[in-house]
């Protein structure tokens, strides 16, 4: 199969997958995804993802409806059946299928979905440009839920400034960015936002200092102001699918590229990382 989408079961292209009208992902975008890339049929960070996704569902109170090693059988199943063994894994929990009222719904088990497509993982040809935009996202940024509407509204006014993607900040606060962490140098250090409610702790930006640790370079985690950002060495992403991506501009005007030393050798570790973990056995 060139793709997979799964639903409680069953299973086939994405294209032709239906789903009932009173899944609450539907009133309320009442649930909590994850994702993860593999190669080889090898997925990277496969632990912590699960570990992610199964805290989301936690602090939005679904009951997962399978295990963690369930979770693990069946995702390695359906990679089986697609064509490439390079994809991006994608793996929604929704609340159940229930008339539409605000409350829980008694006694209904909770609907699990998962996507696969292709998805070659590469070390980007160029730095990508930002747009800044005022996060007016709610409090609760850590759970990695399907309320996206303002990560949407922001990628969107990025693509339409023929930007990359957008820069989210609190007031004088960076916090992240529409799908990804943002992270900057000063000084030979990383600075990047320290995992509260104000950001997901992605994945990639725990792997990220984690092998910063081991190659020596020192990491501070702590809120950084928009000054901060325009006025660093270097300014740089991290997400699952993009892995490590450096920035060359914010709202058009030149942005870090001052420590190519340093960012070239956190992005080689990065990739290094990925594909080692990810190599053919
Ligand atoms: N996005 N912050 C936000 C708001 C994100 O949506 C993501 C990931 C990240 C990075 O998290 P991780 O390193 O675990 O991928 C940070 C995924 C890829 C998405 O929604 O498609």
């Amino acid at each position: 199969m060139q793709n997979l989408g799964y639903y409680n079961g069953k299973y086939d292209l994405i294209e032709n997958m239906m789903i009932p009208m009173n899944d609450r992902v539907c009133w309320f975008g009442d649930g909590v995804y994850d994702v993860s890339c593999a190669r080889n049929r090898i997925p990277h960070l496969f632990d912590a993802h699960i570990e992610r996704f199964f805290n989301s569902a936690k602090l939005l109170r679904i009951e997962m409806p399978m295990t963690r090693e369930e979770l693990k059988k069946l995702t390695f199943e359906m990679m089986d059946k697609v064509d490439s063994g390079n994809v991006m894994i994608y793996w929604q929990v929704t609340r159940g299928t229930a008339a539409r009222s605000h409350e829980f719904p008694k006694d209904v088990k909770a609907n699990f979905w998962m996507t696969i497509r292709p998805k070659e993982v590469a070390v980007p040809e160029k730095p990508i440009t930002l747009i800044s935009v005022e996060d007016t996202r709610y409090l609760h940024c850590n759970i990695k839920t399907l309320n996206l509407i303002p990560n949407c509204m922001a990628e969107q006014a990025a693509k339409d400034a023929g930007c990359n993607t957008a820069v989210f900040h609190r007031g004088d606060i960076v916090t992240e960015c529409a799908h990804s962490n943002v992270h900057i140098i000063k000084d030979g250090k990383i600075i990047t936002h320290n995992a509260d409610n104000l950001i997901l702790p992605g994945i990639a930006r725990a792997n990220l200092l984690r092998l910063a640790d081991v190659a020596g370079i020192e990491a501070v985690q702590r809120p950084f102001t928009m000054d901060e950002l325009m006025n660093a060495d270097e300014v740089f992403t991290t997400s699952t699918t993009a892995l490590c991506s450096r920035v060359s501009t914010v709202d058009g005007k030149p942005v870090g590229m001052k420590d190519e030393k340093t960012f070239k050798k956190l992005q080689d570790v990065c990739f290094g990382d990925f594909f080692a973990a990810t190599e053919k056995k």
